[in-house]
């Protein structure tokens, strides 16, 4: 009998046991109602992930708040009794499966794709062009009109809010999104946040709204229910960003997010993959920094369905687990084919030719079958 691979043994955040290492990467797939509710189809799909055995999954950004959060169109939220019962569906059929399952929480900022009217940290029009096949507007970014200190505050609350409601539905915990360029990242961000007030400034201040949120999510919440965040260097409009001061940024970002009382890191990349967006610009490893400085759990992503690196990664300490995103989209069932020794569906961009929703991939592949 030959060992199991790394990435298929068994692992812990907290009291939290999970059967393996691989987590279904949080994936915007814009099929909920118009209101923002979770459908059946969600459900289903969401339980497929668990049924292929993946140790975690993490949802697509949920909008917290019904002011500006929202990003794109058909995006789901949680700040409704409707919603509430969506999720249930959701959350029920994964458990059918013995599936995990977290929450991640998002709030737009500058790159809403849906608010008539954005919000960020500073007036500043972000990089880019909105990304398309998501929201009803396309295009250059606008202007955002600047929070106020109370808008902050209740944007703190509404993270809280809903990460309570994630609780008390039942969830194993909830992902604060700080990263890929939305609000938290544009307060981190020192080119998009150019307050002079508690919340811009020195590196803490930048990070004040993420670890206010994490701190005050862990108070008001359970015991055992998790609260996580994902950091990342790269921006969804803008691969090539890195922190300016590499690991002296990385030492006091993950430090701060850890002593906020974050349960594990998550960190994003973006198209170049983990080498490139998971490093310094030095080539200094931050997922290994991040877990030797903390001492927390931490998940890599980036091109990680190249099992060899991923099952390196693992064994060589760098990370305890590995985030799955666009191949688990062509292979829900991932992990059981690994055990299987079956071979892995290339992920092609092809899928999205009918848009990134799960019905028009649903679409393509039955074109594919046929
Ligand atoms: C269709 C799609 C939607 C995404 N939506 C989110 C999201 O809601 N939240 C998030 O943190 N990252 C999101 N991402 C980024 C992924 O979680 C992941 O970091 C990225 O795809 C790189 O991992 P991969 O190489 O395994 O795909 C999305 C990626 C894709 C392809």
């Amino acid at each position: 009998m030959t060992d199991p691979k790394p990435v298929l043994t068994p692992c812990t955040i907290g009291t939290h046991a999970f059967q393996n290492r691989l987590v279904l990467a949080p994936m915007s797939r814009a099929s909920a109602l118009d209101d923002g509710t979770p459908t059946q189809t969600m459900a289903e799909y969401y339980a497929e992930f668990a049924k292929g055995g993946y140790g975690l999954l993490i949802t697509e950004g949920v909008f917290v708040d019904d002011l500006c959060s929202q990003c794109y169109s058909n995006q789901p939220g949680l700040t409704t009794p409707l919603h509430e019962a969506g999720w249930k569906t959701v959350l029920d059929a994964v458990r059918r499966e013995d599936g995990k399952i977290i929450l991640q929480l998002i709030h737009a900022g500058a790159v809403s794709q849906h608010v008539p009217k954005a919000f960020a940290p500073s007036p500043v029009r972000p990089k880019g062009e909105m990304l398309q096949g998501y929201g009803y507007r396309q295009g250059a970014y606008e202007v955002p009109g600047e929070l106020t200190l109370k808008d902050i505050e209740d944007i703190e609350t509404a993270f809280v809010e809903t990460a309570r409601a994630a609780d008390r539905l039942g969830f194993d915990g909830v992902e604060i999104h700080c990263a890929n360029g939305y609000l938290l990242d544009q307060f981190l961000t020192p080119e998009t946040n150019l307050r002079a007030d508690p919340y811009g400034g020195s590196l803490t201040n930048r990070l004040r709204i993420t670890t206010n949120i994490i701190e005050r999510a862990q108070t008001a919440t359970s015991k055992p229910f998790l609260v996580g965040v994902r950091l990342s260097q790269a921006k969804a409009t803008d691969q090539d960003y890195f922190w300016e001061n590499g690991l002296d940024d990385a030492r006091e970002i993950f430090t701060g997010v850890a002593k906020a009382g974050a349960d594990y890191i998550h960190l994003a990349s973006e198209k170049n993959g983990y080498a490139y967006h998971s490093s310094t610009r030095d080539g200094d490893n931050l997922t290994a920094f991040a877990k030797t400085i903390t001492g927390l759990p931490v998940i890599a992503n980036g091109g990680l369905q190249d099992m060899n690196l991923a099952n390196e990664i693992i064994s060589n300490e760098q990370a305890d687990f590995i985030s799955i995103g666009k191949a688990a989209l062509l292979n829900p069932d991932l992990p059981k084919r690994l055990q299987a020794n079956l071979p892995i569906r290339d992920f092609t961009f092809e899928m999205f030719q009918y848009g990134v929703t799960i019905e028009a991939q649903q679409r393509w592949e039955m074109e594919k079958a046929a």
